[in-house]
């Protein structure tokens, strides 16, 4: 020891100098670097988009120059996300003038805002800055609401009896987990498994369902409707879809005749055409007399039925002259666009009261000459004269 002589005694606290400034961090200047901690205590955070989100960084111990960022992703994906030097216009520090605390919160978070963020310390040195300690990374999960979800149906009405697809679809949800139940009239009815395919944004996903639902003729008035459950979802959200707008229920066409045939010479028939059951409400009446279109025929407006469909008559009145005779009335009806549906009705002229009742009964309403008064006048007058003259017969022969 004592052979230690005096510049190497000045060398000695020179060489710890140099080895402490050494082991420090170039530029960290007189802070001590041991004891540095950085503290990201979470591990998985969800959040509901157009919330605010809160990611927590704590430091403790003294650390090199050098900011505290926040970083979402990490290697070449990392995007900044909080740093002291620039205004993030979502982004705010809980405790603004804290050298401890680096706690952020984000707000009005966009599902794009999925991803893990880093709490990360960085040392400046004369290389530049770089990473010094960082957190183990919070893994943040933004849940979406599903849209409001649209229920389309066919582009064509079909008719009852006819089995129908109605498609349901929501979007822009996370996570991906979600129900689709159908509805019909309240009451559940099966659908196939939904499709759910990734969304617009990188984190939501898109739902589609598809039912089949055969048609029926009350359907006018049913409601079809789509129910989406998924767990941002205080209450599921509904969709409708009224089945009338799909339906086409043809109608059924009938003409009646007043009087009903056959008919006196040159009397007024009346020709009504019954149309019913229909719907839409959308018909075009037309006649015909032997397939030519007549200008004649007067038709209102249809009327709905308590059921919801609609009914019309159209009435053509017809002068039953000779000529006439055996003519084809036909009521032609055009629905919603369809092949038309024709109700017919021939005219029959009697034959002249000259030409006897012989000829009456061999028109194929029997049961109509039958029924007439004028028939049964005839036969009761016919029995009382025969009667009468017996009677006078019988008192000449007592006479
Ligand atoms: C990081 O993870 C390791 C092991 O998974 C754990 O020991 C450590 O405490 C974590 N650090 C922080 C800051 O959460
Ligand atoms: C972040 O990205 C930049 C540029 O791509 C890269 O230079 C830097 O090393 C990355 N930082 C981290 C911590 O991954
Ligand atoms: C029917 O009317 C036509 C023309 O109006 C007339 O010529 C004819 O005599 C009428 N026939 C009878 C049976 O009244
Ligand atoms: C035929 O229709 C017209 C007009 O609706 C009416 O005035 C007439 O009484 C009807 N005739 C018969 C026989 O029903
Ligand atoms: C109805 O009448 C029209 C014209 O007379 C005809 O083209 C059509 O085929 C008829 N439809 C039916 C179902 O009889
Ligand atoms: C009308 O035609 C029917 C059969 O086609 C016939 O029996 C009847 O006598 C005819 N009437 C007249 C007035 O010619």
């Amino acid at each position: 020891m004592g052979s230690i002589t005096a510049p190497e005694m000045r060398a000695l606290p020179l060489a710890c100098l140099t080895l402490l400034l050494l082991h420090r961090s170039p530029g960290a200047g007189a802070q001590v670097v041991q004891g540095f901690k950085l503290h990201q205590p979470q591990d998985k955070v969800s959040v509901t988009a157009g919330e605010t989100l809160t990611l927590s960084c704590t430091t403790s111990g003294d650390g090199p120059i050098g900011p505290v960022k926040w970083l979402k992703g990490w290697g070449s994906e990392n995007e900044t996300i909080y740093d002291q030097t620039v205004t993030f216009p979502r982004v705010m520090r809980t405790e603004i003038r804290s050298g401890t605390d680096f706690t952020i919160h984000i707000r009005d978070v966009h599902p794009e805002d999925a991803g893990t963020y880093y709490c990360v310390k960085f040392q400046k040195s004369v290389h530049g800055v770089s990473v010094f300690q960082h957190g183990n990374g919070t893994e943040v999960s933004v849940y979406a609401k599903p849209s409001s979800p649209t229920v389309s149906g066919p582009e064509s009405r079909a008719g009852p009896g006819q089995s129908v697809p109605f498609t349901c679809t929501s979007g822009g949800f996370f996570p991906r987990e979600i129900a689709v139940k159908w509805l019909k009239d309240g009451a559940q009815i099966s659908a196939q498994q939904p499709q759910v395919t990734p969304g617009q944004t990188k984190s939501s996903y898109d739902v589609s369902s598809t039912v089949s639902v055969t048609l029926q003729e009350g359907d006018v008035r049913s409601q079809l409707e789509c129910e989406v459950h998924h767990r941002t979802l205080p209450a599921p959200l509904r969709g409708s879809f009224r089945l009338s707008r799909a339906l086409r229920v043809p109608p059924s066409v009938q003409v009646v005749a007043d009087p009903p045939s056959p008919v006196e010479v040159n009397k007024t028939v009346n020709f009504t055409c019954h149309v019913k059951g229909f719907y839409p409400g959308d018909v075009a009446v037309a006649w015909l007399e032997n397939g030519m279109e007549m200008s004649a025929g007067s038709t209102p407006p249809p009327t709905e039925t308590p059921r919801g469909l609609f009914e019309l008559r159209s009435l053509v009145e017809v002068q039953a002259t000779e000529e006439k005779n055996g003519s084809v009335f036909t009521c032609r009806v055009v629905h919603d666009a369809q092949d038309p549906v024709n109700g017919t009705s021939t005219l029959r002229i009697a034959a002249s009261a000259k030409d006897g009742l012989s000829d009456r009964s061999q028109t194929d309403n029997d049961v109509n000459i039958l029924s007439s008064p004028g028939l049964w006048l005839g036969i009761l007058l016919e029995k009382g004269l025969l009667g009468g003259f017996l009677f006078f017969l019988f008192q000449r022969g007592r006479a």
